[in-house]
């Protein structure tokens, strides 16, 4: 079976000293990665490692630098400064035909005048394999990818999702150690494309094939990755599990790239205490600022880190206001909330549908609740 060889291929590599190396430091590593084109400075200072087996998503803004970096890694791109190592083995200036991965673009870049099967047995066929060998290997990559007994099509007779599941098979083909993906879904529906990146997700922990996703989702981002990278401008802002870069943001820019988020003016009071309004809330997971008595700062709240029953009367972030606006979102919505106690502020609460009725959410009402401020995260004034 194909993907028993690719596994011996990675036996056979752990069992050398440095192949021992980069399975504790990671698989991929890239150092002090940076590119530029001419003056402008499209990634700067990347450093990273990924693990083998892990499933990385690059997530960030349009221009950010996701796919210079995923072209660098390929070997497509030349970078300007820093290294790359995988499997133990500096990459950083082999040629693309040197270097161990498989590849799938946004665009299914299939070849229109060859058939599906010839497609996936491009990579194949380059490596003079038996003509036997190819069309038994075609026919499992065809049968992985959901698409059996489809190897006579052209890639016009195939809609979309179907021709990226044939350009899936084809970087696959290989057994490649790495699998790069450049925003795979985003020219898909989104009903196709939430069933494709399940999928992708389930045959990436079938082979155990290190994955690269590049995508500009967030909910994607959050749904199928280990871990994910969080960039803006060029550098990384972020690094965790979806649980982290949700729950604990590093940056204003992650909080408000990943998931909703309330901004709320405040000021330092010395101590981890901040003044909003009228309320004298208590913030520990204050990241890298000044927050002497007197800063100005911002208050991040999700919206649904909000108490509705049981809020004991002492609690700190007990407030009430006016329902001034509900953003209808499907099985939730968001309510606009005007704060009198955070100084006239606006909070969007976030409610399912059935809590719509439970606690009478509707423009005009009166909500009383609480802040989650063990859900508080602080940052400086300015920053975001
Ligand atoms: N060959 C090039 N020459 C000059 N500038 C480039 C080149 N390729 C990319 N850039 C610039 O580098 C920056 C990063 O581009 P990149 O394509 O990596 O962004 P991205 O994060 O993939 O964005 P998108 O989500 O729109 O695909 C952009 O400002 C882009 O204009
Ligand atoms: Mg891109």
């Amino acid at each position: 079976m194909w993907a028993r060889r690719g596994h011996d291929a990675m036996d056979a590599a752990v069992s050398m000293p440095t192949g021992l190396a980069a399975q504790e430091e990671g698989y991929l590593r890239l150092q002090g990665v940076g590119k530029r084109f001419g003056s402008f400075s499209a990634l700067s200072q990347i450093d990273l490692a990924i693990a083998r087996g892990e499933f990385v998503c690059f997530l960030g803004p349009s221009g950010c630098g996701k796919t210079t970096l995923l072209r660098i890694i390929a070997g497509l791109e030349t970078q300007t400064a820093g290294r790359i190592l995988q499997a133990g083995r500096d990459i950083s200036v082999l040629p693309p035909a040197q270097r161990d991965y498989g590849i799938v673009f946004q665009s299914y870049a299939l070849f229109p005048n060859l058939s599906i099967a010839d497609n996936v047995a491009y990579g194949l066929v380059n490596r003079r394999q038996p003509r036997a060998q190819v069309a038994a290997r075609v026919d499992e990559l065809l049968t992985l990818v959901g698409l059996p007994g489809s190897g006579a099509k052209y890639p016009a007779q195939m809609s979309g999702g179907q021709q990226q599941r044939v350009a899936l098979a084809r970087a696959l083909a290989t057994s490649p150690g790495l699998l790069l993906l450049d925003e795979p879904l985003s020219a898909l529906d989104a009903i196709v494309r939430v069933h494709l990146r399940n999928e992708i997700r389930a045959l990436q922990r079938k082979l155990g094939v290190t994955t690269i996703m590049v995508t500009h989702d967030q909910e994607e981002a959050l749904s199928v990755a280990d871990r994910i990278v969080v960039m803006n401008h060029g550098v990384i802002e972020q690094v965790g599990t979806p649980r982290e870069v949700y729950r604990a943001p590093a940056s204003p820019f992650v909080a408000d790239f990943v998931g909703k988020v309330n901004r709320l003016q405040a000021v330092a009071e010395g101590d981890h205490w901040f003044r909003c309004g009228e309320l004298r809330l208590r913030c520990d997971e204050g990241q890298g600022a000044d927050f002497r008595p007197g800063r100005p700062v911002m208050l991040y709240l999700r919206p649904e880190d909000r108490l509705m029953i049981d809020v004991p009367d002492d609690h700190p972030g007990r407030c009430e206001g006016a329902v001034r606006h509900i953003e209808f979102l499907g099985g939730n919505c968001l309510a606009q909330v005007q704060v009198e106690a955070l100084g006239g502020q606006s909070l969007q609460l976030q409610f399912s549908l059935n809590q719509m009725d439970e606690f009478s959410v509707r423009e005009g009402a009166r909500l009383h609740f609480a802040l989650r401020t063990d859900r508080l995260r602080v940052f400086a004034a300015g920053q975001e």
